[in-house]
C-alpha cells in the first residue's frame, strides 16, 4: 500500500472510498444504520457501507493505540474489497499513529504460501488542510520506522532452515550496502581466538558457523555513541537440556533482538541521526548432537568470567555476555549500550505477552525508556535488581551460574547474570531489553499480525531521536 500525503479538503479529493474514524457516533447521520449494524466506537469495529462509499472504524481514544489500532482495521477493511483508493481525514497530531498503524497494520507475510495473492498496490491517502514541513518530516520518519519494523518481521519469520547465521550475516552486509554502513563479520576462528569460549560453545553442535555481526553508523555530525546489541538465536531447540516438543515451536523466532538491531541499523542513516551506532548481532544456532556443549560445562567468557553450565537452555545470556565484552573492547567512550533478547519464559509468565522488561542499574535511564516506548506505541515495564536476587546466580565451582538457584524472578536473575558483563564505566549506561513476550505474536492483537511483531524498533528509535 501506498500513503499520499495530501494538502487538499477531503471533500474534494478524489477517492474510491472514504474512512471515517469514529470517537462517538452520536452526531453522525449514519448513526440509525450504524446502529443497527451494531457498529460501536470501539477497537477493531468496523463497517463498509458500500452505496455511500464509506468505511466507518471505531476509535476508543485520542492515542496512539486506538488511533493505530482503528486505521488498521481500516485498512484490513478496505484491502478486502475491489477498491483502489481510500481517503482519510487526518490531523497533525495523528500522523505518527495514522501511518504507522496502516503500515504495520497491512504487513503480509507470504514467503511460504504457494500462491501468492497478487494485487494492485493500493493508494491510502491523507489529507490533511495544510501540510507544513514538520508534519512532512514526521510522516516520512514514521514510515521509515515502520518499514524498518516490518523488515525486522521478515526476518523473525523466515524459518531456521533459510535464516541461519550466515544468512544473518548477509542480510547485514546488504543493509550496510544500502545505508553505507561499515561491516565486519567475524566467523569462529575469530571467537576462538578471541577468547569468545560462551558464545562460540552454544553453537558447537550445529552444522551452521556462528558469526559475530558488528555495523556501525557513523556521521561525521555525531554528539553521542550507542552500541546496540541483539540476541541472534537462529533456532534454539534448548540444546541438551532439549525443550519440549510444544515449547520448541516458535524458537526460530529467538532471533527476534538481533533482527531488530538489523531492523535499527537499517534506518539510522535514512533518519539522519547524528549520532555513531553500532549494532552488534550474536548470531548462533543452539541445537544438540555429539559434540554439543553441556550441562556441567565451564566456559571462559571473553572479559575472563567463568561460567557454570548448569542448563544448556539458558543459552542467550552466553552469547550476550561474550557479545557485550567484544562491544565494550572495541567501542570506547560509549555513552549508551542495550541489548536486545528474547530471554526468558519468566518474562513473558511475569509481565505478560504484550510487554518488553526493561533492566538495568540505572532506573532513571530505565524509566526514560518506558517512557520512550509509551510514546513510540510500544509497552515495557522496569523490572528492578535487587542485592538477594544477585546473590542466586553463585556458583560453588566457577565465578558464576548460567541459571540462579531460585525458580523465581528469572527474568531479573537472567538480567542480573549479563551486568556481570558490564564494564564499571558503563554500568549505568546499559539497558537490558527482555523482548520475549512482544517478540512474537501467536494469537494477533491489536495490528500485529501473526509472526513477528518487531518488537524493541520503535521505542529504542523514539530514544534515539530524542537523544539531545
Ligand atoms: N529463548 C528462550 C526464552 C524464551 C521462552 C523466549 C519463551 C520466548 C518464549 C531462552 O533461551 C530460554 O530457553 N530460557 C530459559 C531459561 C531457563 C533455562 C533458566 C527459560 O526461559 O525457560
Ligand atoms: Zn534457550
Ligand atoms: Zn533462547
Amino acid at each position: 500500500m501506498i500513503i499520499n500525503l495530501i494538502e487538499k479538503n477531503i471533500k474534494k479529493t478524489n477517492s474510491d472510498l472514504e474512512i471515517v474514524i469514529v470517537d462517538s457516533i452520536k452526531n453522525l447521520k449514519e448513526k440509525e444504520i450504524l446502529e443497527n449494524l451494531s457498529f460501536e466506537a470501539k477497537d477493531e469495529s468496523v463497517v463498509l457501507l458500500a452505496e455511500s462509499k464509506k468505511i466507518f472504524v471505531g476509535c476508543e481514544a485520542d492515542d496512539y493505540d486506538s488511533l493505530a489500532i482503528a486505521i488498521a482495521t481500516a485498512v484490513k477493511k478496505f484491502a478486502s474489497t475491489k477498491f483502489q483508493s481510500a481517503k482519510v481525514l487526518v490531523e497533525k497530531e495523528n500522523i505518527k499513529a495514522l501511518t504507522q498503524g496502516a503500515i504495520l497494520g497491512s504487513y503480509k507475510f507470504d514467503k511460504y504460501k504457494s500462491e501468492k495473492k497478487k494485487e494492485k498496490t493500493k493508494e491510502l491517502n491523507f489529507c490533511l488542510e495544510k501540510v507544513t514541513k514538520s508534519i512532512k518530516k514526521a510522516f516520512d520518519e514514521s514510515l521509515e520506522i515502520a518499514n524498518a519494523v516490518n523488515r525486522t518481521r521478515d526476518m523473525v519469520n523466515s524459518t531456521p532452515e533459510d535464516f541461519y547465521p550466515e544468512v544473518m550475516a548477509n542480510k547485514a552486509k546488504d543493509i550496510a550496502k544500502e545505508s553505507n554502513l561499515e561491516c565486519v563479520i567475524h566467523g569462529e576462528k575469530y571467537l576462538e581466538k578471541n577468547g569468545m569460549n560462551a558464545m562460540l560453545n552454544v553453537g558447537r553442535a550445529s552444522r551452521h558457523e556462528s558469526k559475530l555481526i558488528h555495523l556501525s553508523y557513523k556521521p561525521k555530525n555525531a554528539k553521542k555513541k550507542v552500541v546496540l546489541v541483539g540476541k541472534g538465536l537462529t533456532y534454539d531447540s534448548g540444546g541438551l537440556s532439549l525443550k519440549p516438543g510444544d515449547f520448541m515451536v516458535t524458537m526460530k523466532s529467538d532471533k527476534s533482538g538481533g533482527c531488530a538491531v538489523l531492523g535499527m541499523m537499517s534506518v539510522v542513516s535514512k533518519l539522519e541521526l547524528p549520532i555513531e551506532v553500532h549494532g552488534i548481532v550474536g548470531a548462533v544456532e543452539n541445537m544438540i548432537g555429539g559434540d554439543a556443549y553441556k550441562p556441567d560445562d565451564v566456559l571462559k567468557a571473553k572479559n575472563g568470567t567463568t561460567i557454570e553450565v548448569r542448563n544448556t537452555d539458558a543459552e542467550g545470556r552466553l552469547v550476550l555476555a561474550d557479545c557485550l565484552c567484544y562491544a565494550q573492547d572495541e567501542i570506547k567512550d560509549i555513552d549508551y549500550i542495550f541489548d536486545y533478547a528474547t530471554l526468558t519464559g519468566a518474562c513473558v509468565v511475569g509481565v505478560g505477552q504484550f510487554t518488553s522488561g526493561i533492566m538495568g542499574n540505572n532506573n532513571s535511564l530505565a524509566n526514560e525508556i518506558v517512557q520512550n516506548a509509551q510514546n513510540a506505541g510500544e509497552y515495557a515495564t522496569a523490572l528492578h535488581f535487587n542485592r538477594f536476587l544477585k546473590k542466586t546466580i553463585k556458583s560453588e565451582i566457577a565465578d558464576i551460574c548460567n541459571i540462579a538457584s531460585t525458580r523465581y524472578g528469572g527474568s531479573i536473575t537472567a538480567g542480573i547474570f549479563l551486568e556481570k558483563f558490564i564494564s564499571k564505566e558503563n554500568k549505568d549506561k546499559w539497558i537490558h531489553h527482555d523482548i520475549a513476550g512482544p517478540a512474537y505474536v501467536e494469537k494477533p492483537w491489536g495490528y500485529n499480525p501473526f509472526g513477528g511483531s518487531g518488537a524493541g524498533v520503535r521505542m529504542t528509535l523514539e530514544f534515539l531521536k530524542n537523544i539531545k
